[in-house]
């Protein structure tokens, strides 16, 4: 694994709090816990503890704060940083991950160039996946929103972190270094979804994901305009027509020696590198953020980079189209008929629903590359948005098996996301006058159409459709997490590669 040589590894120690060797040792505080609770601390902190929670100036609530100083001398941590973890019985995996990320940026704001975080026994979770979330939330903290500020100071350093554990040993350790991985693979696709339209082209882009991903191993194939046509991909090619920057597809492939010929899972992700609409231009205000319309391609092209480096004894192939939907001379139109590479014919009603275009050709090609199962993410529709807001996922496929193992793999990973349903019903509402399907159904129920459409080019496979469009991007911050790119499904993605897949019953609608 010579590529997780780059990254400095995260030092674990059971060793007692006095003699952890950092600046700032953060420890999670449930809710309504006595200043004893830790033994020791209070005391080594001249009983500032036990003061702070007698006034409430901290109580535990999750995310809250208290940094105090080490008055006794025969400690070598200088200061103690406690971080609310809320209701001892809510606690498991998902805060751990949180608390982590806080304390890695807590420790960063203050400028400490050593922080611990210390694994407190954790109700539900076990001691391997705690570690690792811990491992994945302070890595998280890493991630600066990259400025094209001249002017800026730059982002605060990162410190050398360590995870204090209740016990040693190779099984920890392996689960930190896992955590340290998923989370850089997080954080190198929050990068890409940050990137500006004008500097993330599709040939940028192509070229970005394909470094990330061979250094680690992945077999990659960038697809050209001419390659693309020879495969028929009518409907990535139409949408590609209303720009001057070529398309490109990206093609990833995992084929670990010895692997079984059975699954492939086959992941898709959607590559706008920006989303004007097209000639059914969207309005100017927050057009901007039409830049991140490609953070479902960048996930699995970051899962692949971790599904490598991580060893995943399945095969796994990744197919992202890009290209940018761009109004041009030569754009397409309402009305236009373009015909996909499956031979399905499709009615654009709308140029902006492009991502289920270009997606439409990536799942049928994900099938010829041999694909058992798939899973396709993408920044699909602002229906899902008004649906599940900010902090949640639509999951949407079928069979329903699937479609849970894939919502329930994420949830361990902290990707939320919720089903929606797919009856057959809604399928009439993409009936077309004059081609197989339209590429929009109307107002009603929009993001299932989404999926609807998407349906219609993935044959009998099992099939799990992620819409991020409201997860992609942070608006508001967090005490975890930053302002912007969230890196949303990296994770999901990436730990589906370990799981043993659930038999699939049959394929009807859920
Ligand atoms: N990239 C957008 C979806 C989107 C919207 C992502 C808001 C993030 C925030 C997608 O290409 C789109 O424009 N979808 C349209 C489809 C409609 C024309 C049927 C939408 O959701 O409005
Ligand atoms: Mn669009
Ligand atoms: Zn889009």
């Amino acid at each position: 694994m010579a590529q997780t040589m780059t990254l400095t590894p995260i030092d674990s120690t059971a060793a007692p709090l006095a003699a952890v060797d950092a600046d700032l040792v953060v420890m999670p505080w449930f809710e309504a816990e006595r200043a004893s609770a830790v033994p020791g601390l209070d005391a080594a902190t001249g009983a500032e503890i036990a003061r702070a929670l007698e006034t409430n100036e901290f109580s535990g609530k999750r995310f809250e704060q208290f940094v105090t100083t080490v008055t006794d001398s025969g400690w070598r941590p200088r200061r103690i940083a406690l971080v609310g973890a809320g209701p001892a019985a809510q606690f498991g995996t998902e805060i751990m991950r949180k608390l982590a990320a806080t304390a890695g940026l807590l420790g960063r704001q203050r400028r400490m160039s050593r922080v611990a975080f210390v694994l407190r026994a954790a109700n539900a979770a076990s001691p391997v996946e705690s570690a690792q979330a811990a491992a994945e939330g302070l890595t998280l903290s890493e991630f600066n929103v990259g400025s094209y500020k001249t002017s800026d100071p730059l982002p605060p350093p990162v410190p050398a972190w360590t995870v204090v554990v209740p016990q040693a040993g190779p099984a920890i350790d392996a689960a930190i270094a896992r955590g340290r991985v998923l989370g850089d693979c997080s954080n190198r696709a929050r990068q890409m979804a940050n990137e500006p339209g004008n500097r993330l082209t599709p040939c940028e882009f192509a070229a970005r994901c394909a470094q990330a991903a061979s250094e680690a191993g992945v077999g990659v194939d960038i697809l050209d305009e001419r390659q693309i046509e020879k495969l028929g991909m009518g409907l990535l090619l139409g949408v590609a027509r209303g720009s001057s920057e070529p398309p490109r597809v990206m093609v990833f492939r995992h084929e670990p020696p010895g692997a079984p010929a059975s699954p492939v899972l086959g992941l898709v992700g959607k590559g706008i590198t920006f989303d004007t609409g097209g000639i059914s231009i969207k309005p100017a205000d927050g057009m901007e953020k039409m830049k991140d319309d490609m953070a479902g391609g960048a996930a699995v092209a970051c899962a692949m980079r971790a599904i490598a480096l991580l060893e995943a004894p399945i095969r796994v192939v990744g197919v992202v189209p890009a290209t940018e939907n761009m109004p041009g001379g030569r754009a397409i139109k309402p009305g236009d008929v373009l015909t996909s590479a499956s031979g399905k014919t499709v009615e654009v009603i709308n140029t902006d629903a492009e991502g289920r275009l270009i997606l439409g050709d990536a799942l049928w090609y994900a099938q010829r590359l041999g694909a058992t199962h798939l899973v396709d993410v993408a920044t699909l529709t602002g229906a899902c948005v008004v649906a599940l807001g900010k902090i949640t996922s639509g999951i949407f496929g079928t069979p329903g098996e699937w479609v849970e193992h894939v919502r329930a793999v994420g949830a361990r990973a902290g990707d939320r996301m919720w089903p929606m349903p797919l009856h057959e019903e809604y399928r009439d509402q993409l009936k077309s006058e004059i081609a197989d399907l339209m590429n929009t159904g109307g107002r009603a129920a929009a993001s299932i159409t989404a999926a609807i459409f998407l349906k219609e080019f993935v044959g009998a496979l099992p099939w799990a459709h992620i819409d991020i469009a409201g997860t992609a991007w942070v608006d508001e911050a967090q005490p975890f997490l930053p302002k912007g790119p969230s890196g949303v499904a990296v994770r999901t993605l990436a730990e589906l590669a370990f799981t043993a897949f659930p038999q699939v019953s049959s394929l009807k609608s859920v």
